[in-house]
């Protein structure tokens, strides 16, 4: 059954939460009722289009991605990731949280940050927009902090990390991700919410995990972050499919008979 706000919500301390990306049909639809959700995520500017990080992705670009990953995935649960600057004020956020609505079927949009997006984050939410906050590591900061910083290492980041959480919350987000922080700052952000936290790069205590599919699946081969779990060799299966095709093509072991009309 395909998962709905409500259901999500009343997972937490029930049963742990399943999220993967997709940046296609083709993949969404082998996700399609495996996972709880999928992420239309704007990683997809680094694993999908080469890009070196996710900040020059814009709308038009996820919307497509968006949509096609819904037509691949009717019956699981849909978050459109909104790209770096489109979001910088209530009415901008409004405008284009409406443009996913209006040109997707997506069931929710994502936001980087905390307590400073959380008149953005209100403001959405009271119209009518479903909204997962998304704290911790955040990648669309990685030009204005110098990289990708591990979040939560001392009491007052952790302390501070809460103040975030419960801010996404009040302003009326139903979900939370928490991106690469200390496993215990992860937990004491699961505790202090009523909404379900899902972590990646967080440790064990969330209330469920995410993971970029290229990663989890092998196929991204320009880094490992230490947090990702392998579950296939994909980059070296379609290695060696493709030497295989090259060399049954050149010793004319393909078409065979078989395979000819
Ligand atoms: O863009 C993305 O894939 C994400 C996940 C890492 C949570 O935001």
């Amino acid at each position: 059954m395909k998962q709905t706000i409500t259901s999500i919500i009343k997972s937490k301390g029930v049963k742990k939460l399943s999220m993967i990306t997709a940046y296609d049909a083709l993949f969404a639809r082998l996700f399609d009722q495996e996972v709880d959700m999928i992420l239309v995520g704007d990683s997809l500017n680094m694993s999908f289009a080469g890009q070196d990080d996710t900040l020059s992705i814009g709308m038009d670009q996820m919307l497509y991605h968006t949509k096609a990953v819904c037509n691949g995935a009717p019956n699981t649960f849909i978050i459109c990731d909104m790209p770096f600057g489109t979001y910088v004020n209530e009415m901008t956020a409004l405008k284009n949280a409406i443009l996913v609505y209006h040109k997707t079927k997506a069931d929710a949009i994502k936001i980087e940050g905390g307590k400073e997006k959380a008149k953005i984050i209100k403001y959405l939410t009271q119209n009518s927009i479903a909204v997962v906050g998304h704290i911790g590591l955040l990648p669309q900061n990685v030009r204005s902090e110098g990289g990708y910083k591990i979040k939560g290492k001392n009491e007052q980041n952790i302390s501070s990390l809460i103040e975030d959480a419960k801010a996404v919350e009040n302003a009326g987000a139903f979900m939370l991700i928490v991106e690469g922080v200390k496993p215990q700052a992860a937990k004491a952000i699961t505790d202090a919410v009523n909404i379900p936290v899902v972590g990646i790069g967080a440790g064990i205590d969330t209330d469920g995990q995410v993971l970029v599919w290229s990663d989890m699946l092998g196929f991204f081969e320009e880094f490992k972050p230490k947090f990702v779990r392998q579950y296939l060799d994909g980059a070296s299966l379609v290695k060696k499919s493709i030497k295989k095709f090259v060399s049954d093509i050149e010793e004319k072991k393909f078409p065979s008979y078989e395979e000819t009309y």
